[in-house]
């Protein structure tokens, strides 16, 4: 075994009791918190890099170092990614994983206000995503932290309207299981299946948790276009 990273520990054993019912009051209420300087400007430079794009739009949330954005846009030429992340600290380093791709951007930003952007944003052509990837997300797992979770979060009603087709990946169940109840609500259907450690990783939590020997799990959630 080359690492060891410790697998994920919750008193949970199943989906948590009150998620439906925040999943749902989250459906009834408005998000009013202002929006971070730093994220409109990102948004507004993305959002002009798209301004003459006709094609389609590939999100990469949560992207760490980007070293998924530049494999998805490696994988898609024909689309433009877009890879968000709030530290700085991983943003910086995506130079080590940079491609000579030039059909993709790795931004500094907080995807609660990104999203809420993308999806108030009078330019909704530029915004049409055709898939959208949330790869290891913070697991959050203690049972007290349940909202911390993004399928049980305010942001959840933006990130089920932004795209027909959703890819999350974690290496706990539980968490997966969770969205897919959550998402269910949004008439997302998912379905949810093992990570082939044969292939080569897709992230560097990706790899750090199968190098762990541990399993990963990926949901793919097809909602209406
Ligand atoms: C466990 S890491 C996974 C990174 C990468 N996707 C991977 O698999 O290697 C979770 C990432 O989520 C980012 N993150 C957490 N909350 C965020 C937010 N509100 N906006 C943007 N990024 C966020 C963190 O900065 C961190 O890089």
């Amino acid at each position: 075994m080359r690492g060891n990273s410790r697998t994920v520990e919750s008193q949970q054993s199943g989906v948590h009791e009150k998620l439906e019912a925040i999943v749902e009051k989250y459906q009834r209420t408005e998000n009013r918190r202002p929006i971070h300087g730093h994220t409109q400007q990102a948004f507004d430079e993305v959002e002009d890099w798209l301004s003459d794009w006709q094609g389609e739009v590939i999100l990469d949330s949560c992207c760490g170092v980007g070293k998924s954005t530049a494999g998805l846009a490696q994988r898609y030429p024909e689309a433009r990614v877009i890879g968000i992340d709030k530290s700085a600290l991983r943003v910086n380093k995506h130079q080590h994983y940079e491609t000579r791709q030039n059909n993709y951007q790795v931004v500094r930003a907080d995807v609660v206000d990104f999203w809420r952007l993308m999806r108030a944003s009078s330019n909704q052509s530029a915004w049409h995503i055709a898939a959208h990837y949330l790869l290891y997300p913070n697991p959050y797992p203690k049972p007290s932290q349940v909202q911390k979770r993004w399928h049980a979060s305010q942001a959840m009603p933006d990130l089920m309207a932004l795209s027909p087709r959703l890819e999350v990946r974690s290496n706990w169940l539980i968490y997966l299981e969770e969205f897919a109840v959550s998402a269910a609500k949004y008439a997302m259907q998912c379905d949810i299946s093992e990570v082939n450690p044969e292939q080569p990783a897709f992230t560097p939590f990706e790899e750090k948790y199968q190098d762990s020997g541990q399993q990963c799990w990926r949901l793919v959630g097809v909602g209406e276009s």
